[in-house]
């Protein structure tokens, strides 16, 4: 049977993510980077994430082998760097702005997150590979304004005056 892959991929672009940089230490440059939107939280205890690479990606070897990976979520202002790190071959971190951090590879500056992350495991899924990393380091930047949206192919970015909504659906105020 014929699958729709195009059809597919747009409506799974339906789902509107955050954009992660994932950068890692590589025996080409010396470090490396990579746009994705995959990243997703998976376990507290033990502090698990995950995020899912192209196996046919020239990046894949390099994150597939690094001991571990850093993980900077993106601000509305990253949208250039995003594109940057999103290009084919396009992998060096040279004259992208960074902050250096305790286990290596360094993160973006301006980032509303950064986690430090060891890698736990890498499992085969089709055409990706799922990077598992164990949060050893994480800091919150709460400054750093709107996170990079992307949904439908496009980025965008939440409005910054909005609250909000409590998960259950009652709207944060002092007086919840
Ligand atoms: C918004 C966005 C999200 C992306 N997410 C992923 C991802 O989760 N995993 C992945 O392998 N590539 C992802 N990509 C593609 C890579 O950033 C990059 O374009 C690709 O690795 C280029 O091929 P190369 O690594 O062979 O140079 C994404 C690209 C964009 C623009």
């Amino acid at each position: 049977m014929d699958f729709d892959i195009k059809g597919l991929r747009a409506a799974l672009g339906c789902f509107p993510t955050g954009i992660a940089v994932m950068t890692a230490a590589s025996h080409e440059a010396s470090h490396i980077g990579i746009t994705v939107n995959s990243f997703t939280s998976v376990s507290l205890d033990p502090p698990l994430v995950l995020w899912c690479i192209d196996r046919r990606s020239r990046r894949y070897p390099h994150f597939a082998q690094a001991p571990g990976f850093t993980v900077s979520i993106l601000a509305s202002g990253h949208k250039a760097v995003s594109a940057r790190l999103a290009g084919a071959g396009e992998h060096s971190l040279d004259g992208i702005a960074l902050i250096p951090t305790e286990l290596g590879p360094p993160a973006l500056a301006d980032s509303l997150a950064i986690f430090e992350c060891a890698r736990e495991s890498v499992q085969d899924a089709g055409d990706h590979a799922i990077l598992i990393g164990r949060v050893l380091r994480f800091a919150r930047h709460d400054g750093a304004g709107a996170p990079l949206v992307y949904f439908r192919g496009r980025y965008g970015a939440l409005a910054q005056n909005e609250a909000p909504e409590s998960p259950s659906g009652r709207g944060t105020s002092d007086s919840d």
